[in-house]
C-alpha cells in the first residue's frame, strides 16, 4: 500500500467518526445547555468528563471494534465470551439509538426549515404588516425603549448621566469622583440596567424614544431595532407550526433511510471531505467575527465564569451525559466504526483527534452564538433551546451575500445533523441485517419507519415530551451504556487486543494502566457519585 492511500484510509476513519460526533450535540445543544445551566462550572465539568470519561470509553470502542471486526454484539461475544451478559449492551444501543434519533431527527428539520427561510430572503428584513405588529406589542416597545434608552446614554455627557441618575433617586448626594467614574464606564450597559432595577426604565425609555422618533432615519432604525425580537417571534411561530414540524421530521428521515438503504455512504463519505472542512472554517470564522462584536467579551466571560445560580445536582448529570452524547459513545456506534478501521489507524491517536475535533466545535459554538445574545440584548425563551436558530441569522446576515451565507450556515448544520442520523439510525439497520437476517434496503425502511412515529410527539410536544425524552436518553440511556462498555473492556474483556492500541509512537507505555485504572475504579465510582448526588437531591 503506498503512503498516500494509507493516510487518505486513515483520514477517511478519522472523519466519518468526527461526522457520527460533530452535530446538533455541538452546534445546537451544547451551547443551549450550557446557556442554561449557567456556563462556567457546567462547561469546566463537561471537559472534565470528556477527558477523564470520553477519551477512555472512546478508544474501548474503537479498540473493541478494531480488534473484533465487527459490530457491538458481535465484538461482545469475541471479547467476553459466546454467553458474556454483556451482549445486552447491544440491545441496549438499539433502544437507545431508536429513541435518540426519534427526536434528533426534528430538530435536524429545523435547520431545513431554516434554509427555506434564507432562500425566502426572510432574515434580511422584517415584512411591513410584521413590523407594526411587534412594534405594538409590549415586547416590541420594551426592545424600542431600551435600544433608544442605550443609544443616547452612550452619547450622553457627564453631567447628563449624572442628571439621570439623580432625577431617579440612583445616586446619593455626594459620590465621589472616582466612584462617578465607575458608574460612567460603560455606562451605556449599566445606566439602562439599573434605571431597569428601580422600575425607571420606562419613564426614561419613553423620553428618548421620543427623541428617536422625530429623526430621520427612524424607519430604518426601527427594523433594526426589532431584529432580535423578529427572530426570537420567528423561531417561536415556527415552533408552534405543528405541520411544518412534522413535514420537516418527514423529509430527514426520509433522506436518512435513502442514504443508508441505498448504501450512496461513499458519496457521504466524499462529501465529507468538502463539507467538514467547510464547516471548521465558517465556525472559526463566525467565532472570531462574534468575539470582536462584543467589545465588551461579556459572550466570553459567561463561558468562562457564567451564572452560578443556574447550577444545581442536575447540571453534573447534564455535563456528563452531554459528554457522552457528543462523541457518540455509549451505544456501539464507535464499535461499529472501529471495525471498519484500518490496519495503519491506532485507536489511541485517533480517538485524541476526534475528541479534540468534538470539544473544539463545540466550544467554539457557543463563542460564535453567546456574544450575539449579550450584544443584541436577547431574552432566549424556552432555556435557550433556539438560540443557535435566533442569534445566528442576525450576524450572518450581515456579510456579502447576506441571505446566502445563512442559507450556507443552516445547510452545513443540516449536513452535520445528517451524517449523525446514519451512525444512528446504522445501529439498528445493522441488528436487522445480523440477527434478524433482513435485507439491508427492508431493515433501513422498517427502522426508519418505526423511528419517523417515535418522532411523532416530539415533534407535537416540543417542551414536555422532547426535554423528557432527551433526559431520559442523554443523560441515563448513554452514560449507562458507557458504563457499561467500560466494565466490560476494564475488567471482561481479553486486555491483550486493546492493550496493542496503546503500543504505538508516542503513546508512552504507562497510559495504558492509567486507562485501565480510570476504566476499572474512576468510572464506576464517579457514576455512584454522580448519580447517587442526583437521587439525594431529587429525594
Ligand atoms: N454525537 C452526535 C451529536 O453530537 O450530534 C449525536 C449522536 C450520534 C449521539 C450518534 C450518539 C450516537 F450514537
Amino acid at each position: 500500500m503506498s503512503k498516500r492511500e494509507h493516510w487518505s484510509g486513515r483520514i477517511l476513519f478519522i472523519l466519518a467518526a468526527a461526522g457520527s460526533a460533530i452535530g446538533l450535540g455541538n452546534l445546537w445543544k451544547f451551547p443551549y445547555i450550557s446557556w442554561a445551566n449557567g456556563g462556567g462550572l457546567f462547561v469546566l465539568l463537561y471537559i472534565f468528563f470528556i477527558i477523564l470519561l470520553g477519551l477512555p470509553i472512546m478508544i474501548s470502542e474503537i479498540a473493541m471494534g478494531k480488534a473484533t471486526g465487527t459490530g457491538p454484539a458481535g465484538a461482545f461475544r469475541a471479547l467476553g465470551g459466546q454467553k458474556t451478559p454483556f451482549r445486552f449492551v447491544g440491545y441496549l444501543g438499539v433502544a437507545t439509538a431508536l429513541l435518540l434519533l426519534s427526536y434528533y431527527s426534528v430538530v435536524a428539520g429545523w435547520s431545513l426549515e431554516y434554509t427555506a427561510k434564507a432562500i425566502g430572503g426572510e432574515f434580511e428584513s422584517i415584512p411591513p404588516a410584521k413590523l407594526e405588529q411587534l412594534a405594538q406589542s409590549e415586547a416590541g416597545i420594551q426592545a424600542l425603549q431600551t435600544k433608544a434608552l442605550k443609544q443616547e446614554i452612550a452619547f450622553a455627557t457627564d453631567s447628563q448621566k449624572e442628571e439621570i441618575l439623580r432625577d431617579s433617586g440612583l445616586l446619593q448626594a455626594n459620590l465621589r469622583d472616582d466612584e462617578m467614574q465607575i458608574l460612567f464606564r460603560n455606562s451605556a450597559e449599566k445606566i439602562p440596567a439599573l434605571l431597569l432595577e428601580k422600575g425607571k426604565a420606562d419613564e426614561w425609555g419613553t423620553i428618548f424614544l421620543n427623541k428617536v422618533q422625530s429623526s430621520e432615519d427612524f424607519v430604518a432604525w426601527r427594523q433594526e431595532a426589532l431584529k432580535p425580537l423578529h427572530s426570537d417571534t420567528m423561531f417561536a411561530d415556527f415552533l408552534s407550526d405543528k405541520t411544518k414540524l412534522i413535514t420537516w421530521h418527514s423529509v430527514i428521515m426520509l433522506i436518512t433511510i435513502l442514504i443508508v438503504a441505498g448504501g450512496i455512504k461513499g458519496g457521504i463519505e466524499n462529501a465529507m471531505k468538502i463539507f467538514m472542512p467547510l464547516l471548521f472554517i465558517i465556525i472559526i470564522f463566525l467565532t472570531i467575527n462574534s468575539l470582536l462584536l462584543d467589545k465588551e467579551q461579556e459572550g466570553l466571560r459567561f463561558l468562562l465564569w457564567g451564572d452560578p445560580s443556574r447550577f444545581s445536582a442536575k447540571s453534573i448529570v447534564e455535563a456528563l451525559g452531554h459528554a457522552f452524547f457528543s462523541l457518540s459513545l455509549g451505544m456501539g456506534v464507535m464499535i461499529t466504526y472501529g471495525s471498519y478501521m484500518g490496519r495503519g489507524n491506532h485507536a489511541v491517536k485517533d480517538s485524541i483527534w476526534i475528541v479534540s475535533a468534538d470539544t473544539f466545535v463545540s466550544i467554539s459554538a457557543t463563542l460564535m452564538i453567546f456574544p450575539i445574545i449579550f450584544v443584541y440584548g436577547m431574552q432566549p425563551t424556552s432555556g435557550g433551546a433556539g438560540i443557535l436558530f435566533t442569534a445566528l441569522p442576525l450576524e450572518l446576515v450581515k456579510f456579502p451575500g447576506k441571505s446566502l451565507f445563512v442559507f450556507i450556515f443552516y445547510i452545513l448544520v443540516f449536513i452535520a445533523a445528517i451524517t449523525s442520523a446514519i451512525s444512528l439510525i446504522e445501529v439498528v439497520v445493522t441488528y436487522l441485517i445480523d440477527e434478524k437476517k433482513m435485507k439491508r434496503y427492508h431493515a433501513a425502511l422498517s427502522a426508519g419507519i418505526f423511528i419517523y412515529l417515535l418522532g411523532i410527539p416530539s415533534a407535537l410536544w416540543i417542551s414536555g415530551f422532547f426535554t423528557r425524552l432527551d433526559f431520559l436518553v442523554s443523560n441515563i440511556l448513554l452514560p449507562f451504556g458507557g458504563l457499561l462498555i467500560a466494565i466490560f473492556a476494564g475488567w471482561v474483556a481479553e486486555q491483550k487486543a486493546i492493550e496493542n492500541e496503546f503500543h504505538a509512537k508516542g503513546i508512552p507505555a504507562w497510559t495504558f494502566a492509567v486507562y485501565r485504572f480510570v476504566l476499572r475504579i474512576i468510572t464506576p465510582v464517579l457514576f455512584a457519585a454522580v448519580f447517587g448526588h442526583l437521587l439525594l437531591s431529587a429525594g
